[in-house]
């Protein structure tokens, strides 16, 4: 697939097979976020990557959804926002999680993975499962995994004459 298409036919995936991901999808899918830019180039993110049945029982007080805990992969996108880029006072760290997320997301559509960007989840329950020091935020997750639900390519969406603005807002 091209950009273009794999940012077309993502879609959130809310059901997955139990099938075991091939390790070098896996691999591109983390390498893509590993080279996701971030401000200052201070890839201020960590990875957490669960693959242990019991911890991904566990992630069941995080995010109560079972498409959630028995997807194959839980990836847990934590930043340190004290190494994180500044600008007027403000802190970019969530701006490079975010990235970082994206990119894995798209990747895993690249290699026919599924993914659901996870940001409702109980941050206090998933520290002390994961054993996150407290200098660090958990910033969003997903699970990953193949889908076992066909989506049609992303549609509602707001209009193009709704979001752009031609050289003043
Ligand atoms: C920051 C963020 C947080 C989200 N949190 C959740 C979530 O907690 N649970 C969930 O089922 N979907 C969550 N989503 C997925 C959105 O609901 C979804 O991306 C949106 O409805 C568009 O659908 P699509 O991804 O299939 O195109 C989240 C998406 C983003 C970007």
């Amino acid at each position: 697939m091209d950009v273009n298409e794999v940012i077309r036919v993502r879609r959130s995936i809310r059901k997955y097979k139990v099938k075991r991901i091939e390790e070098e999808k896996f691999f591109r899918v983390l390498e893509a976020g590993r080279l996701s830019p971030s401000a200052a180039n201070k890839q201020p993110w960590h990875f957490i990557v669960i693959t242990d049945h019991e911890i991904r029982r566990k992630m069941k007080e995080v995010y109560g959804r079972s498409w959630f805990y028995e997807a194959p992969v839980i990836i847990v996108v934590c930043v340190d926002p004290k190494i994180a880029g500044v600008r007027d006072g403000e802190n970019f760290w969530k701006v490079d999680g975010a990235i970082a997320m994206q990119s894995m997301v798209l990747q895993a559509t690249e290699e026919g993975l599924g993914t659901c960007w996870i940001g409702a989840f109980h941050e206090a329950v998933v520290r002390k499962i994961l054993e996150i020091p407290p200098h660090i935020r958990v910033l969003v997750m997903t699970p990953l995994g193949y889908p076992d639900e066909v989506k049609e390519k992303v549609t509602k969406r707001k209009k193009m004459e709704e979001i752009i603005h031609k050289n003043k807002w």
